[in-house]
């Protein structure tokens, strides 16, 4: 028995010392390497030290959100934000108690005004339903007000677009297919669909990256999917097409947008084919005649006058030709991958957009004709409350439906090693998203949230949430005092020509 004992001490002890020996071997060879190295002075000062600092940096990127950042602080979507989301998800409580976290006097913070006497919840009416595309052989009735915004199968994973799809449909919702065209993981549920046709036009496109009538025919006989959105530019990268970079484009992937597979997949930073209003409503006019569904744009605004140019040349064609809906976005909206200098410095965010676009469409005699989508950063009750008060008729979120899959912003969108299994076609990292747990959470927030909403509209005196209008939110200005948003963004007359 003793000799046992002393045997394997020995043998631990033999082992401590290769270890250590290794260890030193390892820290004398990186010594070498930093001294003799020229691209890091970092660490050619401090050899081996300094190895520690881009250590500490990539696992601060972790940490913080765990340890240091505060409730309110983090960027794009701080903690209090997820949690909501991630409890709306299950469907539990989201009340909470003792009093708010979030500092009222922030200049741009929406307060929404309560009347003396709320609407009585046996009074309050359900949101009707919005009928879009008047013109078309098949308009389309949408019923929910809360949406899953543009987001493309390849940027996404199978089980989420799986869990999305199945959600959308148990919630009553639409899903936009984002730009990579549909796949069989759309269709499977059943659930009512918005095709983009991206500047690639993945899906109906020939070789050369035109529009393929025939292919895009054939997409509109899918009677679920409901209306076509041709995408201008997107709140994140505007002037600048889709990234998917070729390690996420799988054979799956590829034959879905009708491209090779491995090599990365750029759209074209515009629609060659529309360079000028009369050119893009000639388009929306091609695909709203070939598929005989609603059509609409999708854009983030940054310079304004061609909104004015559109309306004035819809005015001149008839309002048949006008975009069935104009889905917004934000200059702050998210991305699978693109350059920071877009995503943080181009494009108006959508607290001043709103508001204009609602405007200019109102002014020109158009606003009930061209219905608002709004999207960016819209992902809880009071935000979307806001959106509807300052203009939109839907308000659609993409980020917000990432985490109710259990997204943990690792911001690794891009690099096919998301953790959670949203955004990368590793089976390894896509196990851990179970769809048929995951649909049921889609479904939860979209309905939790469109519930929040109506209580707000309630505690304003509407019965319904498109009941509230910029007299009901003050926004807080720099001195801590609110501003009503009609006084901050009063509504323009309808010019006299447009007036019936
Ligand atoms: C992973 C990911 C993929 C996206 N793909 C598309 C796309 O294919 N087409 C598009 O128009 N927008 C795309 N978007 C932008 C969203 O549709 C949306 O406009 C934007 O993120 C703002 O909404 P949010 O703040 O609720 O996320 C994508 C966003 C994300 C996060």
């Amino acid at each position: 028995m003793g000799d046992t004992i002393l045997h394997v001490l020995s043998i631990l002890t033999y082992t401590l010392v290769f270890i250590l020996g290794l260890g030193l071997l390892a820290v004398i060879f990186m010594f070498f390497a930093d001294v003799s190295q020229n691209e890091d002075a970092v660490r050619r000062n401090y050899p081996v030290l300094g190895r520690f600092r881009s250590l500490f940096s990539t696992l601060g990127e972790f940490f913080r959100q765990y340890f240091f950042a505060m409730d309110r602080e983090e960027m794009p979507f701080n903690r209090a934000e997820r949690e909501w989301v991630k409890r709306a998800a299950k469907a539990e409580s989201n009340t909470v108690a003792f009093g708010s976290t979030k500092n009222l006097l922030t200049p741009g913070t929406a307060i929404f005004v309560n009347c003396p006497f709320p609407t009585l919840e046996k009074d309050a009416a359900e949101t009707a339903p919005i009928t879009m595309g008047p013109y078309c052989e098949q308009p389309y009735t949408a019923k929910s007000l809360l949406n899953i915004s543009a987001m493309s199968f390849g940027a996404l994973s199978v089980p989420a677009i799986r869990a999305l799809s199945h959600g959308a449909k148990m919630a009553g919702c639409w899903m936009n297919t984002g730009e990579g065209s549909v796949s069989p993981f759309h269709l499977e549920s059943g659930c009512d669909l918005i095709f983009q046709i991206g500047t690639a036009k993945y899906g109906v496109r020939n070789d050369d990256g035109s529009l393929n009538e025939e292919k895009l025919r054939n997409v509109a006989h899918h009677e679920q999917v409901r209306m076509f959105e041709i995408k201008l530019s997107q709140g994140a990268k505007p002037g600048k097409g889709g990234i998917l970079p070729g390690e996420k484009v799988t054979q799956q992937i590829a034959d879905v947008r009708g491209i090779p597979a491995g090599e990365s997949s750029i759209s074209p930073n515009r629609h060659p084919e529309i360079n000028s209003i009369a050119g893009l409503l000639d388009f929306i006019d091609q695909v709203r005649r070939v598929t005989g569904k609603p059509t609409g744009i999708k854009a983030v605004i940054g310079a304004y006058g061609w909104i004015e140019s559109l309306c004035k040349e819809i005015q001149v064609r008839g309002i048949e030709s006008a975009p069935d809906f104009f889905t917004l976005d934000s200059g702050d909206g998210g991305t699978g991958a693109a350059p920071m200098a877009l995503i943080d410095n181009v494009g108006l965010t959508i607290e001043e957009s709103l508001p204009m676009l609602s405007d200019i469409l109102h002014k020109y005699g158009l606003r009930k004709r061209v219905h608002i989508i709004a999207s960016g950063k819209l992902i809880t009750p009071s935000e979307v409350a806001w959106a509807l008060a300052a203009g939109a008729d839907f308000v659609n979120t993409a980020r917000g439906f990432m985490f109710s899959l259990g997204c943990i912003q690792a911001l690794k969108c891009d690099k096919n090693t998301c953790p959670t299994g949203i955004t990368t076609h590793d089976p390894r990292f896509q196990r851990g998203l179970d769809p048929e747990d995951k649909q049921v959470k889609v479904a939860n927030y979209c309905k939790s949230l469109v519930h929040e909403v109506e209580i707000i509209a309630h505690s304003c005196g509407v019965d319904e949430p498109r009941g509230l209008g910029r007299k009901h939110v003050r926004i807080v200005q720099d001195n801590g005092k609110s501003v009503p948003l009609d006084e901050l963004s009063p509504r323009p007359e309808v010019l006299p020509e447009y007036a019936n």
